[in-house]
This record gives structure tokens, C-alpha cells and sequence, in this order.
């Protein structure tokens, strides 16, 4: 179905967007690709700029395509950009797009931790945006992703850059657990849930096999070097975040960082069929700094 009909990816110069893309073109699918700005296209790809993907540009280029990926998404606020914005009415026009262009199947990253009873904001709009979608009458398989970590996520660059300084701060105890999955991984998922009829009108956490202290990740990441690690009084990182835009770590990342969000990572395997890197063997290897 999927190497003769083509895949559209939304949110082109993302993280996952990057990789996924690379590794959809080794496999010789074909793509469309869309991004606000220029960049670089891989084999079997088409390449769309667009600022605000409006219709009449995208919407002949795009009919009849296989799936839609949609990776479009902000965890941080300012005034010029807001998660309602993004996350909700943005999606309102990608799942319009889908519709309109005939593309049945919609693929999207939500969050892990995103439910009903939620009260934080950057969940309300996942939770709306992945309502949307449900509602929305398209094949959809929304995932809910804990860690994406691999070379070029902005988590991973930034505890590179802690250590090429020497120390890696800890906001607040470290006690607190995250479930990262490998980015090699999560592109191989993503590829399963457009082909396989299984994964229809399914939402699935998107977790890796390790459940570990943040502490931990840090100190096995920054294994072999000298860096100094030190814990940061929580009130004063908040503080950060709250009044300064440009500060490491936003209100939000805080709060998902101490938030204990756990996922089903046993549903996930047994989905996909798939035996899952472990970020902790991944970390003792050193093979993400
Ligand atoms: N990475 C993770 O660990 C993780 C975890 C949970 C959920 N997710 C979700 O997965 C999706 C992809 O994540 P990512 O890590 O790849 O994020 P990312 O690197 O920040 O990429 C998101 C992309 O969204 C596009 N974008 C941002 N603001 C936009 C706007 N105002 N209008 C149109 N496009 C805009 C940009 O694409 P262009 O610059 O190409 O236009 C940007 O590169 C997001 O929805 C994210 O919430 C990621």
C-alpha cells in the first residue's frame, strides 16, 4: 500500500520528524514532507515550505496520500505562539486537510500523562487535540510518548552541553522517574501503525522498558567524564522558568519531568512485535553522549 502511495509529514525540521523521514526514505517510501522553513529533502522526497500550510498550497499536493504523520507541536508558551495555537487549532486544520485531501490514515504524538482529569496546560491542548482527532472520523492512531532520546533531541543536547561544562544540574531530588524510548525505536513503531490494520483507531503510550530516577539517567549518562552533578533547589529553577524565556527548562518541562508519569510499555511490545532498546544499555554504552 504505503511505496506507491505516499506519506505526509507535517512539523518537516522536528526531532522525530528528521528521523522518522530519514528512515521512511531508506525504506524507499515515498514522502511529502512539510515544514514553515526550508531544509534539506531525502531521497523520495518531496519538500513543501509553507508558513501557515495554507490550503490552496498544500491541498492539491497532498490528495490521496497513503497517511498523514502529524508533528507539529510546542511544549513551551510565549505571546507570539501558545498551545492552543499549536497544539489544538492547528491540528483542527491538519485533521481538515486530511479530510479534504481524502487521507484516510492520521498518525500523532500526544504525551504521556495526557488524560481527562489532566490540569496542566500543555496537556488540556493534547488531550483536545487527540479528542479532535478521534472525533475526526479518520483512521488515527495517537501516541502518547514519555522520552524521545537519541543524538539530536533537545534533552539530550542540553545534558551534552551540561557536560562539556563540567556539571549537570539536578532540579530538586532526582527521585522523581522518567520511561525514556529510544528515537530508533519510535520511527519503526510509527512506520508499523500506518501499515498494519491492528493499530486502527488505537491510543498507545509510546514508552521505553526502563522506568528509572532522573538521577540515575544523569549519572549513567554522564558516565566516564568529569562532570560534577548538583541538585538545584526546585523553587529557584521554577523561578527560572517562570520569568525568564529563555531558561533551560520551561514551566511545563518541569512539571512533566517531576510528574512520574508511567506508561504500558508491555501493550506497546506486544503490539508491535518488537524487542525495544534499553535507554539504560544505550546510557552504559555511552552511545548518547
Ligand atoms: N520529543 C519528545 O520527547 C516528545 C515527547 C512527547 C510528545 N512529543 C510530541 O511529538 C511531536 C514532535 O516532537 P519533536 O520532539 O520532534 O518536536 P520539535 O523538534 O520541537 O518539532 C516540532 C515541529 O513543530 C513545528 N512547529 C512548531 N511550532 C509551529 C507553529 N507555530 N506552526 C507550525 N509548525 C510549528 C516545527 O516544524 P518546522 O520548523 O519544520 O515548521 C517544529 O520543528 C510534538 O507534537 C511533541 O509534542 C515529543
Amino acid at each position: 500500500m504505503i511505496k506507491d502511495n505516499k506519506i505526509v509529514i507535517t512539523g518537516a525540521s522536528g526531532f522525530v520528524a528528521r528521523n522518522l523521514r530519514k528512515h521512511l526514505s531508506e525504506k524507499n517510501i515515498k514522502l511529502i514532507s512539510i515544514s514553515r522553513s526550508n531544509f534539506k529533502q531525502f531521497k523520495n522526497e518531496h519538500k513543501i515550505v509553507s508558513k501557515n500550510y495554507d490550503e490552496k498550497h498544500i491541498l492539491p499536493k497532498i490528495q490521496n496520500s497513503a497517511a498523514l504523520i502529524h508533528l507539529v507541536g510546542i511544549g513551551k508558551q510565549s505571546i507570539k505562539t501558545d498551545y492552543n495555537m499549536v497544539n489544538v487549532e492547528f491540528t483542527k486544520h491538519i485533521v481538515n486537510l486530511c479530510n479534504k485531501a481524502k487521507i484516510n490514515k492520521l498518525v500523532y504524538p500526544s504525551g504521556l500523562g495526557v488524560s481527562a482529569n489532566t490540569s496542566l496546560g500543555y496537556f488540556i491542548s493534547k488531550y483536545k487535540a487527540e479528542k479532535i482527532i478521534v472525533n475526526s472520523g479518520l483512521n488515527y492512531t495517537i501516541f502518547r510518548p514519555s522520552y524521545i532520546v537519541g543524538k539530536d533531541d533537545l534533552f539530550t543536547k542540553y545534558l551534552k552541553k551540561q557536560v562539556k561544562k563540567g556539571k549537570i544540574e539536578i532540579p530538586g531530588s532526582g527521585t522523581y522517574l522518567i520511561q525514556p524510548i529510544y528515537i530508533n525505536d519510535v520511527v519503526k513503531v510509527i512506520l508499523q501503525s500506518i501499515i498494519q490494520p491492528k493499530f486502527r483507531n488505537k491510543i498507545i503510550d509510546l514508552v521505553g522498558p526502563d522506568y528509572i530516577t532522573f538521577e540515575k539517567y544523569v549519572k549513567l549518562f554522564s558516565k566516564g567524564t568529569k562532570t560534577k552533578i548538583e541538585k538545584i533547589n526546585l523553587e529557584d529553577v521554577y523561578h527560572d522558568a517562570i520569568t525568564n524565556s529563555k531558561s533551560d527548562f520551561g514551566v511545563d518541562d518541569l512539571n512533566i519531568l517531576i510528574g512520574n508519569f508511567k506508561g504500558n510499555h508491555n501493550k506497546l511490545r506486544k503490539i508491535t512485535g518488537m524487542e525495544f532498546q534499553s535507554v539504560v544499555e544505550l546510557l552504559k554504552s555511552g552511545r548518547l553522549l
